[in-house]
């Protein structure tokens, strides 16, 4: 792991260089699938990692403001749960913004954002350091999904976990539960983790959500081809292609395609990929899930249910879960 931007002790980038020896097999290997598929992964460059942020803004997209007021009522509960002194980890930490909320009330020893965006993590993360003089900061250039190393000065320290932004419903419901199992191994027993997740509701409200008035989710859809394009070398025209996001109620789940306005032959990587008029590219699946069906999904992976906040909508869910 190389560690840079130095800061004796208290700032530091561990960057784990996550990007490229996988992109290329994984973009390549969803483009050749029957139904062919980018990983949501891919949206999040910076250009994309900003348009995210600008997601979060939207008027429709109800999730961040559901999130953020139940962690403001819920922040006390919290920290007198959790106690102070941990090691913060936070996954797929973007802007860092939500876990302002509550860094002050939780007083960890240390913060440690893992994302993938490493320009995005850096900018947050030494934000984050400049407003809490208190803190160490150690950002971690991974991607979350598969193994990654902790910095070595926070190994010894006790385990909290952020996972906001029903980013865990962007896995298939399989690999979510895999992953919250993953998770409980690595925090340890008596470790805390804390996980918004978006709840099923009527659709109109979804559909608003990720079809934006102003087009910025379709702008962070296409984004992933002009990532895909900068990375590999390939050469998507996202002109080509039209957003698109249903709600499939039965699998509990929004879906985003990019559908192709023509007949088009794309490059990445060396390989021809043609995609015919009309042809889908499936780029992201945000499952929704009932609380009791989320919370039987943490108890099978290993962790007990401490509490469950929901917002006076009941559109977002915060579970505090502790690993057996
Ligand atoms: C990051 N993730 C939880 C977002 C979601 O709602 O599934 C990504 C997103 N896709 C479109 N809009 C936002």
């Amino acid at each position: 792991m190389t560690a840079i931007h130095a800061d004796p002790g208290r700032f530091q980038l561990f960057d784990q260089k996550p990007a490229t020896p996988h992109m290329a097999a994984e973009v390549v290997r969803g483009l050749k699938k029957p139904q062919k598929a980018i990983p949501p992964k891919y949206f999040y460059d910076s250009v994309g990692s900003r348009l995210f942020d600008e997601i979060t803004r939207l008027p429709e997209y109800y999730l961040t403001r559901a999130e953020t007021a139940i962690l403001k009522a819920n922040r006390a509960a919290i920290a007198a749960h959790v106690g102070s002194g941990r090691c913060m980890l936070e996954y797929g930490s973007g802007s860092s913004v939500k876990v302002r909320v509550l860094l002050e009330a939780c007083r960890p020893a240390a913060y440690v954002p893992v994302d993938i965006s490493k320009e995005h993590l850096t900018t947050s993360a030494r934000a984050v350091f400049q407003d809490h003089p208190w803190l160490a900061v150690y950002p971690v250039c991974a991607d979350y999904t598969g193994p990654f190393e902790l910095p070595p000065p926070v190994a010894a320290l006790p385990r909290l976990c952020f996972f906001p932004g029903s980013s865990i419903g962007n896995f298939d419901p399989p690999a979510a539960e895999a992953f919250l199992r993953n998770t409980a191994e690595i925090l340890d027993t008596g470790a805390c983790l804390i996980v918004g997740v978006d709840t099923k509701k009527d659709a109109g409200t979804l559909l608003r959500a990720y079809n934006d008035a102003a087009g910025v989710t379709a702008r962070f859809n296409r984004n992933a081809l002009l990532h895909v394009n900068t990375v590999l070398g390939a050469n998507f025209d996202p002109n080509g292609f039209a957003h698109r996001a249903t709600y499939n109620a039965e699998a509990g789940r929004i879906e985003m395609y990019l559908d192709a306005r023509q007949d088009q032959v794309v490059r990445v990587n060396g390989e021809t990929i043609e995609i015919r008029r009309g042809e889908a590219l499936h780029t992201e699946n945000s499952y929704k899930y009932a609380p009791e069906e989320f919370v039987a999904k943490a108890e099978r992976a290993g962790f007990d249910c401490v509490s469950l906040w929901q917002d006076p909508q009941h559109h977002f869910m915060v579970l505090l879960l502790r690993a057996r």
